[in-house]
Formats: structure tokens, sequence, C-alpha cells
């Protein structure tokens, strides 16, 4: 499907752009209709955009992609391949769409456009003006481009960068468009530019080969929209959720977040145990393309919706011995419609034992403080060999994960068989040890 020829039958005139940057015509044009060019704008659309297959790519961590390929599976989709940025894929839009919605990992999707070679820069700019720009973006949206160049001939990243974007708006120009205000205004406070929204074109030059992405997503994956409080260091959604799925959390037992904080590890857990999809709360910048289409995304969100479970299926519990942290958590679930699915605690964990609430052995999952004192213990590591005392005598028969800054600190926990997972969490790295008592 990468190939050159997709584009070579676009490139005829009389179209119609879409309304935000439609020219006015001259009073003695004799051309068609504007109903007219609307029709064929949004037939080419339809042929270019709609109907085609495009490669895809899921952004994740290397460490976590094979969770995005398991997810990615079970939307059906096909022949995923895990690759060095992360899990790629192919479909029509309705698949990008899909995985925007379900996917609980990844950090966002890309759809990679067919690729070209490159040898000298007027050759980067033309291949680029001869892309139907017109059918995929969004002129209210502001366009930022991001160069990266590897072993080319062409290798000046911000050279690449200004010459993609001058060609898209070339594109524009020749195609009878007005460029638009929002690609080319210093200040970006046009009353035509959207500026919830940033149109993402990551421009990669590799061995002379051109491959330019555009973002389908928009605000990071992770960024479900529940969570706009928290206490201090939250752990990023997708995370959490990635915890769950490495412990082989499916919904199916009990699980005890024994330091909530913002409650997102017990949220994400009631987003799986429900099948709700962690995106259902939040808007998406395909849905800001001249080529998408609400009636598709509305019924994917619908049936998404009816096969949803009313409760969740098993107890989930959420603690912390901050009585803020629990008032941010429970508004952060109540967002997300999942606060009545967890029983809430403001306690602290080490006095908590799983037969109060009469629960059989499930996960406990536990994220504790980073470096910063305890009322147990004002040494760090003092605390994780409390937390592990109390495991091994409290949660007897129980899976448990627990987040460390470094291993030192989860051997501390004192557990004799564990397995680990090293993975970078924002930049700083991250070790969960994962252990069955
Ligand atoms: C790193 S934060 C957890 C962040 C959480 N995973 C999130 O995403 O927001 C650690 C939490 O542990 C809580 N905490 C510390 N010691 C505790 C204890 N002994 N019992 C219960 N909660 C405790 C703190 O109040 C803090 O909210």
């Amino acid at each position: 499907m990468n190939n050159e020829k997709d584009y070579t039958m676009v490139s005829r005139k009389g179209s119609a752009p879409p309304a935000a940057t439609r020219q006015t015509p001259p009073p003695d044009d004799k051309g068609p209709s504007s109903a007219d060019r609307e029709r064929a704008f949004l037939r080419h659309v339809r042929r270019l955009v709609q109907a085609q297959e495009h490669d895809f790519l899921a952004v994740i961590p290397q460490e976590m992609a094979d969770l995005c390929q398991q997810e990615l599976m079970e939307l059906g989709i096909p022949d995923t391949r895990v690759s060095e940025a992360g899990v790629e894929f192919s479909g029509r839009l309705t698949v990008c769409m899909q995985v925007n919605l379900w996917s609980r990992t990844a950090s966002r999707v890309l759809c990679r456009l067919p690729h070209f070679r490159v040898g000298v820069v007027g050759e980067l700019f033309h291949r680029t003006a001869a892309i139907p720009w017109e059918y995929w973006l969004n002129a209210r949206v502001p366009l930022l481009v991001q160069a990266h160049a590897l072993r080319s001939r062409v290798d000046h990243e911000g050279l690449i960068g200004e010459t993609v974007q001058r060609a898209v708006q070339q594109r524009f120009h020749d195609r009878g468009f007005s460029v638009p205000a929002a690609w080319t205004s210093p200040r970006q406070d046009h009353e035509d530019i959207d500026n919830r929204w940033v149109q993402r074109l990551l421009v990669r030059l590799e061995n002379n080969r051109c491959v330019i992405s555009l973002d389908t997503t928009g605000r990071h994956l992770h960024q479900r929209g529940y969570r706009v409080q928290h206490g201090g260091t939250p752990m990023r959604e997708t995370l959490a959720a990635a915890i769950l799925g490495r412990a082989g959390w499916r919904g199916d037992r009990p699980l005890v977040d024994g330091l909530c904080g913002a409650g997102t590890l017990a949220i994400e857990a009631v987003l799986l145990a429900r099948r709700i999809p962690p995106g259902i709360g939040r808007e998406f910048l395909f849905e800001q393309w001249p080529g998408h289409q609400p009636k598709t995304w509305d019924y994917l969100r619908r049936t998404a919706r009816d096969a949803m479970f009313s409760r969740s299926p098993v107890a989930i519990v959420a603690i912390d011995q901050d009585r803020r942290a629990v008032r941010i958590a429970r508004e952060n679930a109540a967002r997300a419609g999942v606060s009545d699915d967890i029983r809430w605690d403001t306690v602290d964990f080490l006095d908590f034992r799983p037969e109060a609430l009469d629960l059989r052995p499930g996960l406990v999952v536990l994220d504790p403080p980073y470096g910063v004192r305890t009322q147990q213990d004002t040494d760090l590591a003092g605390f994780y060999r409390l937390l592990g005392a109390h495991l091994r005598e409290a949660f007897r028969g129980w899976q448990v994960a627990v987040a460390a800054p470094t291993p030192e600190l989860a051997r501390s926990l004192g557990f004799r068989r564990k397995r680990w997972w090293h993975l970078p969490h924002g930049g700083i790295p991250l070790n969960v040890c994962f252990a069955t008592l």
C-alpha cells in the first residue's frame, strides 16, 4: 500500500475546499456551482481518505509494545507488527478510530502517508506538494511539522521541516485554496483558528527515504479526560493499564490499589473490568479532518456503550491514608463514571486486611511515594520493608505488583520469587516487581 502511485491520480483541479478555506469565486465565474464543487470534494475525500487502506503506527515504548499488539489483535486487526517505534498495522480510517478509542496502552496513533525517495531539497518540496493535503488537513487547525533525519543527503532538520511546511501551503495555494491563517500567522489567535488542536506532521528521512506521518490522536492517549486533579505524582493512565495487563488482570478477580493517590490504577481497573473504552470520554484530532465520518464514529461509540457492563463484576478497592487524595480520586472516578464501582477507604494500608471486606485473593497494586517521607518511616527502603512484611502476612495467595524507582528498593520488599519489569516512565526508569504470595 505504501507506494507513490497512490497520489498521482488525485492531482486534478476542480474540487471544493472545506468551507473554512474556500476562496470566494469571482463574480463572473462560470465554473461549477459551489454545491457541485462540495460534492466533488467529498467524492475525493471518500475515495482517497475514507475508502483506502492506510498504514498506521500505534506509538508505544518497546517494553509495552506486546501489550498493545495484543489489544489490536483483540480488536480483530490482522497482521500487526512490532517495530522500533511501536505497533504497525493497516486498515481503513475506521480501524484507526477503533485503536484510538480502545487502546489502553498506546501513546498515540499516526497515519503514515506513502513514502518517497528524496535526494535534494527541491525533490522533497515537489513530492510533498504532490500529496493531496486538502483532503486530510483542516485549515483551521494549526500545523506543526517535526522533522528527523538519519543517514540522508538532506539532513538539516530545520530545513526539512520548513520545506514540508512550505510545500503543504503551496499545495493549498495551487489547488485554489487560500493558505490557512492557522499555518502562517505567527500570532495564532485568528478567529478561524481552533487553538485546542495542533495538527502534527512527523517527517522522517532515513537513508534518503521520506515518510510523513499525520497524528490522528491529538492530546496524548493517556489523557483520557477523567483525571483533571491529582495530589502529587500520579501515574500515567497508559502505564497503569499496562501494569494491570502485565499482571494478567482482566477484571476477573478482586483488585486492591493500596496507595491510590489520584486513583489511576483503580479507575483503569474499573474501565477494564466493565469493558469501557478508555477514549469514550474524550475528543480526537481525526474528528477535525475533512474526511471524518461522524456517523461511523458515533456508531463505534454506541456499539461500545451497548456492550459495557453496567457494574464491575469484581470488587475494586482504593485506599489512601490521605483524606485529600481519596477525595480527589473519587472526583476523578466520578468524572470517568465509575466512582460507585470502587470501594474507597481512608486508612493506612499497613492496617488494611482483605478479610475485612471479605475479599477472595486477587491482585494488589502499589505505587509507593517516590522519595517523600511517609508517616511510618522517613526512610523509603524501610517503608518498602514494612509493605513487604504486611503483604506477606495479610495477603497470602494474592498476586502483587509493586512499582519502585530502583530495583534495590523493590528488593527491600523481601519477596523470594518475583518477576521484574523495567520500563521508562516519562524519562524516569521504573521497576515493577510482580510476585505471588
Ligand atoms: C505515588 S502516590 C500514588 C499515585 C497513584 N498511583 C496515582 O496515579 O495517582 C503514593 C500515595 O501513597 C499514599 N500513601 C503513602 N503511605 C501510605 C500508607 N501507609 N497507607 C496508605 N496510603 C499511603 C500517599 O498519600 C500517596 O497518595
